[in-house]
């Protein structure tokens, strides 16, 4: 079997070993055993991400102090954005902004970019981008008196055509801002193809990428693709809720910004930071090289990083393939009467680990309902959500149930919601 094309699946028992990390990862403690499929909605949380927030968040010491106990909690701070942009961002160079949210981050940098640049006369964004992404474009394109432009989605493979993206860029285009990959339908995009080129087009557009979805997934590049910003959400990385961080370069941190007068451009961190969630995240970029160690030997932490998250990738592709072509006991949704896999394509190297699907004849709420009837967590997106009206609307549908297993998940998890699925088709 072709591994590219197909992915390829851990063994069974190192799949448990890493589920085994997971907190209530089979069963919740007050509703009993169920089947956690809303990963893009906040994922499955690391026990030891959890623990060592928990741990940190005991003492009351200023994490900025130089000496005892404070000055040994600055160095989740200084560590964890360092081990943030160099691993988890790949970065070279540039800074990190947190927030509470990872879309306080998006308007954050977006905003910088939209009032420092002193030229443009447009700025584009897509049609699938999450309201973070593409309410910050459209504020501040009415802020600051630019066209506000939007790319729509292709409605057959559910993402978005860069040569359709560069029909909308020209050399007055200020910023681009494309997600890496959509939290309804699961498609990858080529983030490092649409910016050769745009800037072929204007060598000096800012190109923004929302990574929150494709981070779990997959390696973030921000050097490999030559974005100006990217971000990503920990508690949808099995971390904690609570913090978004955003990459920036260099030369957006040389544009004004909020920032106490007397620090450093780069620093954009405003009051005390929280130690806790920069100690949570090293606790997820420590569990994803563990993977890669798996699998390679290499002493270089974003090396390893690459390989875990290379490795999940794989995993997920697999089990995705698994869910739907389904097996020779279980069909699966592509094959089951009246179920629906919407936006579906037959390349799956494009696709992060997120299906949107329905069965005929089942409201979508409805259908969320009887899943956890059945046992299994899943979310409906429909177009009466302020979240996801615009984009399931770009794809041509009503709504959809958004399924998100994880790569902790077995073939045994996916094989069980077939079943599910099948026997709520066959009772409609
Ligand atoms: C693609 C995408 N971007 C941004 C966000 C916003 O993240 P947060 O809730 O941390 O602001 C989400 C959340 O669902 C998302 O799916």
């Amino acid at each position: 079997m072709n591994d590219e094309k197909y992915g390829v699946l851990f063994s069974d028992e190192y799949q448990k070993s890493l589920k085994d990390q997971f907190c209530y990862a089979d069963a919740d403690p007050e509703h009993g055993e169920r089947l956690f499929f809303e990963n893009s909605g906040g994922s499955l949380r690391l026990k030891r991400a959890v623990e060592i927030k928990a741990a940190v968040e005991e003492f009351p010491d200023c994490p900025e102090r130089v000496r005892g106990r404070g000055y040994e909690l600055s160095h989740y701070v200084s560590g964890g954005t360092k081990d943030i942009l160099e691993t988890v961002f790949g970065a070279k160079s540039g800074s990190l902004i947190s927030e509470l949210s990872a879309s306080q981050t998006m308007f954050n940098a977006v905003g910088t970019i939209m009032l420092g640049a002193g030229w443009g006369t447009n700025a584009v964004t897509s049609s699938l981008e999450h309201p973070s992404a593409h309410d910050a474009v459209e504020h501040y394109c009415q802020r600051t008196g630019r066209e506000f432009r939007v790319v729509p989605a292709n409605k057959e493979t559910g993402g978005l055509d860069v040569d359709t993206i560069m029909e909308y860029v020209d050399k007055d285009t200020v910023l681009l801002s494309i997600m890496a990959a959509s939290n309804i339908s699961g498609n990858i995009m080529d983030i490092k193809e649409i910016v050769r080129r745009a800037k072929e087009i204007n060598p000096e557009i800012y190109i923004v990428s929302d990574a929150v979805q494709h981070a779990p997934h997959c390696a973030i590049d921000v050097e490999d693709w030559g974005v100006d910003v990217s971000n990503f959400a920990p508690y949808k990385f099995f971390g904690v809720r609570g913090c978004g961080f955003c990459y920036v370069s260099d030369r957006v941190s040389a544009l004004p910004h909020h920032k106490l007068t007397h620090k450093d451009n780069s620093i954009w961190q405003l009051g005390t930071p929280t130690p806790g969630n920069f100690a949570a995240m090293m606790a997820v970029i420590d569990y994803v090289c563990e993977i890669g160690a798996h699998f390679i030997e290499s002493t270089n932490r974003r090396e390893l990083y690459v390989e875990g998250m290379r490795r999940i990738h794989l995993q997920e592709r697999a089990l995705l393939y698994r869910l739907l072509e389904g097996t020779d006991e279980v069909p699966g949704l592509r094959h089951i009467d009246k179920a629906e896999v919407y936006v579906d394509m037959e390349d799956l190297t494009y696709k992060d680990l997120i299906v949107a699907m329905g069965i005929k004849g089942i409201e979508f709420s409805d259908l969320s309902q009887k899943y956890l009837e059945h046992g299994i967590t899943v979310f409906e997106r429909l177009n009466t959500s302020p979240y996801s009206k615009r984009i399931v609307e770009s794809l041509g549908l009503e709504g959809a149930i958004r399924v998100s297993p994880l790569h902790c998940h077995g073939r045994d998890d996916i094989d069980k919601f077939l079943i599910a699925t099948k026997e709520i088709a066959d009772n409609v």
